[in-house]
């Protein structure tokens, strides 16, 4: 898998104190290895699949998958993230993964290098959706597989999408031209996620 690099402008994303990022980052790996196995396993991932992870954090999810396919690349906007998801990965010697600075908006990849491409509690924080699901379907190979995960949320809270947000995301996911489009909710550990499912389909 190849990647640029442009580091210049990734969308809207909102530069937090190094602290609160430092932080947010080490609190990204908490309980997130039941949400990456769990979406690996809805992915159906063979030894041939190409896996982007949109919005990856330090790559929790991105680890599992690369333990699963044939190569994992995560895309964030955060260095801090980034970062602390590339020492993860040299701790644990993970091979046939990187880590690259982008956004949902601008992803650093060519058109139809992934297979899968997921997004996991990151939707929500994406600035601009029909430009993210744009670049979901120039990235993704053709009849490549897109998973939306997100926390199910009540109406006004934070970190994640209310029941009419999903239907709405679902609107967005079928606008963007993606197919058998569907939700359902799963158990990953203790948490409830909502899955949006959809096919880049056969067109080139
Ligand atoms: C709640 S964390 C989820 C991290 C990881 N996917 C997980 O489930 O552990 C949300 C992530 O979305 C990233 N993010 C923020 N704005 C984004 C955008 N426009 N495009 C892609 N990712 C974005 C943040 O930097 C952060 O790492």
């Amino acid at each position: 898998m190849t990647q640029s690099n442009n580091s210049s402008d990734h969308g809207a994303y909102h530069q937090h104190s190094a602290l609160f990022n430092a932080f947010f980052a080490i609190s990204m790996t908490v309980g997130r290895g039941p949400v990456g196995r769990c979406v690996a396993d809805l992915a159906g991932l063979t030894p041939d699949d190409q896996v982007v992870d949109i919005g990856c954090g330090p790559g929790t999810a991105v680890r599992v998958a690369a333990g699963r396919c044939a190569n994992a690349t995560g895309v964030d906007p955060s260095p801090t993230m980034l970062r602390f998801g590339r020492w993860l990965n040299a701790l644990g010697r993970t091979r046939n993964v990187a880590l690259v600075q982008g956004s949902a908006e601008r992803i650093p990849l060519p058109d139809h290098d992934a297979t899968v491409l997921w997004a996991l509690s990151s939707v929500h924080h994406w600035s601009n959706r029909a430009d993210g699901l744009a670049e979901a379907v120039r990235v993704l190979a053709p009849n490549g597989r897109l998973l939306l995960v997100e926390r199910l949320v009540k109406p006004g809270a934070h970190g994640g999408l209310t029941g009419d947000q999903v239907d709405q995301l679902m609107s967005d996911v079928e606008a963007a031209g993606f197919t058998d489009v569907y939700r359902d909710t799963q158990s990953a550990g203790r948490r409830v996620l909502n899955v949006v499912r959809g096919s880049r389909g056969p067109a080139n």
